[in-house]
């Protein structure tokens, strides 16, 4: 059987640093998995789920860099073979004594699983031109979230593109009633989602270095179903910071059809700002946009095109339905 297509993508399931000694209870696309940290520092992610009596490893702990199961004491090493089992130490298990595990990787600083291997091409962990090399110094990067959204996570993603709320939802920090023109902006196809360019909004604290209201030039890029990136560059001289300009990803992991864990990932040429400075005004923007998530109906994003009515500022938003459609995309949506 073809295997759903979400379940071949790869997915931020949390953040690297979180996730080490302590076994980490997280649930993606309806599967509740286990992450933990072998003795080799490799991010583990498996079933939360005994293979002896399936009680939750989720409630045990890592001894000595391998897995204990809280129920019977079973270890089991990165990898997921059984190595002891307390009640009959002398045995020695063999393969069928294995936990069941998924593929992990770690990039921008997150987690990231696929819970089956796709049938033909292998589709990489969508490139994000400014996060990508995470050595490189000439970018400073933060993390802020998680969030946990009673909503769908493409609910999640076409409000981050949407920029005619910002005058209502974000009114006084990314808009303002008094400004609410969104001028005609470009979208464009690209080879792994859509791409927005030259959109323009007016903002009176569009970061925590704007200095009064300033026209601030946005791109968007989808980058995979369930995840975008902005870039936003203010006007010349409207900044603390000369030249200021950030690149925000949006990372969201679908827990349930109607349920997402969310991370934003900030790149910037900001170097003096303290972490928390930063993930504060992130977190009360989102704050500010998780009322309104959650009260949006229906839950799953309807992609037939005429299911909810559309203006002309929507087009980003109709170009990310389509792309959903055409990718056979069907966790969050309804067709
Ligand atoms: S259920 Fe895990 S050791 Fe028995
Ligand atoms: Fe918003």
């Amino acid at each position: 059987m073809t295997p759903l297509l979400e379940r071949t993508l790869w997915h931020p399931v949390a953040m690297g640093h979180v996730v080490g000694s302590q076994p980490l209870a997280v649930t993606l696309l309806g599967e509740e998995l286990v992450l933990w940290r072998d003795g080799a520092g490799a991010a583990q992610a498996w079933l939360d789920q005994c293979p002896h009596r399936g009680a939750k490893f989720s409630m045990g702990r890592v001894e000595d860099g391998q897995i204990e199961c809280p129920y019977h004491g079973w270890r089991f090493e990165g990898g997921g073979q059984c190595t002891r089992i307390p009640a009959t130490p002398q045995f020695t298990p063999g393969p069928r004594y294995h936990a069941q595990t998924f593929e992990v990787q770690e990039a921008y600083g997150m987690v990231w699983v696929r819970l089956e291997a796709p049938q033909g091409q292998a589709l990489p962990i969508h490139a994000l031109p400014v996060f990508a090399a995470e050595a490189e110094a000439r970018l400073r990067k933060t993390t802020s979230g998680p969030y946990f959204v009673k909503a769908s996570a493409p609910r999640i993603i076409e409000n981050f593109l949407d920029m005619a709320h910002f005058g209502y939802v974000h009114e006084g920090w990314l808009g303002s009633r008094a400004h609410t023109v969104i001028e005609p902006y470009e979208v464009k196809p690209t080879a792994t989602g859509v791409r927005a360019t030259g959109c323009f909004a007016w903002q009176p604290q569009s970061s925590i270095h704007a200095q009064g209201g300033a026209q601030v030039e946005y791109t968007y890029e989808v980058s995979a179903p369930y995840m975008a990136v902005l870039t936003k560059q203010p006007e010349p001289g409207s900044t603390a910071i000369e030249g200021l300009w950030e690149s925000i990803a949006m990372f969201v992991c679908p827990i349930g059809e109607e349920s997402s864990m969310a991370w934003t990932r900030m790149a910037m040429n900001d170097f003096s700002s303290p972490d928390a400075r930063l993930i504060n005004f992130q977190d009360h923007i989102f704050s500010q946009d998780q009322p309104i998530l959650e009260s949006q109906r229906p839950k799953r994003l309807p992609l037939a095109p005429h299911a909810e009515a559309h203006g002309s500022a929507d087009r980003m938003s109709t170009a990310y339905r389509r792309y959903l459609k055409e990718s056979g995309i069907t966790w969050g949506v309804s067709l």
